[in-house]
């Protein structure tokens, strides 16, 4: 078996999505569970891009001991010199530099030349090398270079001491054969190519990063940038757990990972969870229907014979169907245990106050399954919260209009006001804006699927505009109206300070 390496880039090309923005301890949280996953390269950030990302590859650095801890940055001297330090404390680093090789990129982008990109891509490489061994370098929207370019730009890069090249396709352009293709071409025209690992980084904009990064790997690539649940810029990246599980699946392409597949499915929800991104039910490997047979015909199959429609054994992500629920009498220790099953690791102090929210959504449902534990493990995020919701009280109704009081505590100081408003929530939202007087547009509003029963927990995503910028907001009630106004302030509170 040839060895295929994980190149996870959920920290950073994952994190670039509006809305999901990680602080610094949820970043620890999930690079830990990427090297429980297996995973053999994190990118943990662009350091030079803030301060938060520098600040989280420090201490992703310290945190993590297994995986390559890796850092991005612009072809320029600057940026190399901040990933460098930033990647100080790591056990194996790699600073990943680039710069844009299509047309598009060298006559718009930099108002430059083939022969000048190629020079500072080489510049480049030897700075960084200056700094670390390993260094990758990136061909941004190879995917539209041309390819005898491409393979001179790969040569010279590599010879400069390059120890990884990464081929984008930064648009999501790329067919599948004409990405194979190019993989293809690098190996059979680039002098020295056996001295570098080719990896692919494929975006999905046309839906085809899957297909295309498979297409790189069975044409020679062993590197795989990826992220947990196919999240990333626009339409996203290629997803780690479909080409962990396409491997386990296709055994005769004879390319293995050491990916831990049945950490697969709790990394997806703890991601999910942390970033407040859903995953579409219908996803591969793991959406909530990507293992449930509603028809007939195939429950009937599925019950003489699971291969008769199931490729994989859902056990094998990690979906364990049978799963124990934890109630109201569940204790202090089952829920620890639960919230390790799930990648987070709590000390005493942080396990009180979970289990102390836990009780009070036990006395609303009678089962809490593990979406609804990871969302009491977020709850802290909203403990700083300047605005914080007191109370809140609605009266609706089919032929009447809705009226809601609510009651808001700023900065510990008590406001209330009433309005009315066409339903529930366009009142209760009304009531808040008579409070918080700014110029507010709700742009989106997303009630997510409540599918275990009317006592289910309703989660609530919203995108608020305020002075031009777009805020993001999450909430989680047994009240779909009370998370649809945390939703609200929660967005608020990223704009009042
Ligand atoms: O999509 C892309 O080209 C990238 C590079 C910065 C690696 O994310
Ligand atoms: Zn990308």
């Amino acid at each position: 078996m040839d060895r295929l390496f994980i190149f996870d880039t959920t920290l950073r090309d994952g994190e670039q999505v509006p809305g999901c923005q990680l602080n610094t301890v949820e970043k620890i949280q999930v690079a830990r569970a990427l090297e429980t996953l297996g995973v053999d390269v994190i990118e943990a950030g662009f350091p030079i891009s803030s301060p938060g990302d520098f600040n989280s590859v420090v201490e992703i650095s310290k945190a993590v001991t297994w995986p390559v801890i890796c850092a991005l940055t612009r072809g320029v001297q600057k940026d190399i010199d901040v990933a460098a330090e930033a990647l100080q404390y790591a056990k194996h680093k790699r600073i990943h530099t680039g710069i844009g090789t299509s047309d598009y990129h060298i006559r718009y982008k930099f108002n430059s030349t083939q022969e000048e990109i190629l020079e500072r891509a080489v510049a480049a490489v030897k700075y960084a090398k200056r700094y670390v061994e390993d260094v990758e370098f990136y061909c941004e929207d190879a995917g539209r270079t041309d390819n005898e370019y491409l393979a001179r730009v790969v040569e010279a890069v590599i010879k400069a001491g390059a120890t990884v090249v990464n081929i984008p396709d930064t648009t999501g352009y790329c067919l599948p054969q004409e990405y194979g293709e190019k993989i293809k071409f690098l190996r059979e025209h680039v002098q020295g190519i056996d001295k570098a690992v080719l990896s692919t980084h494929c975006h999905n904009d046309l839906g085809m990063a899957t297909a295309n990064t498979m297409a790189g790997i069975i044409n020679g690539a062993r590197q795989v940038e990826v992220t947990v649940n196919g999240i990333g810029e626009r339409a996203g990246n290629t997803s780690l757990e479909e080409i962990a599980m396409i491997l386990k699946c296709h055994r005769h392409l004879n390319v293995d990972t050491q990916i831990n597949t049945q950490k697969i499915y709790s990394t997806s929800r703890l991601v999910s969870n942390l970033m407040n991104m859903p995953v579409q039910p219908n996803k591969a490997i793991v959406g909530r229907n990507a293992f449930a047979h509603s028809s007939g015909i195939h429950q009937d199959g599925v019950l003489k014979n699971r291969q008769s429609y199931e490729i994989m054994d859902p056990k094998d992500v990690g979906i364990d169907q049978n799963a124990i629920l934890l109630t109201a009498r569940s204790g202090r220790a089952a829920l620890k245990h639960r919230l390790g099953v799930l990648g987070v690791n709590v000390d005493n102090g942080k396990l009180d106050k979970i289990y102390e929210q836990f009780l009070k959504l036990a006395d609303k449902k009678k089962d809490i399954n593990d979406d609804d534990i990871l969302m009491l493990a977020g709850m802290e995020r909203t403990e700083q919260h300047r605005v914080k919701l007191d109370y809140l009280q609605v009266t609706s109704g089919v032929g009447v209009r809705s009226v809601a009081s609510i009651g808001l505590l700023i900065a510990g100081e008590k406001f209330e006001a009433a309005a009315s408003g066409n339903g529930p929530v366009d009142a209760a939202i009304n009531a808040l804006k008579k409070i918080i007087n700014r110029q507010m547009t709700l742009h989106e509003f997303t009630i997510q699927a409540i599918n275990r029963g009317s006592n289910d927990v309703g989660k609530v995503h919203m995108q608020v505009e305020h002075n031009g910028s777009i805020y993001y907001g999450f909430g989680a009630n047994t009240d779909i109206v009370g998370a649809s106004v945390e939703a609200y302030i929660d967005a608020i509170n990223k704009f009042v300070k």
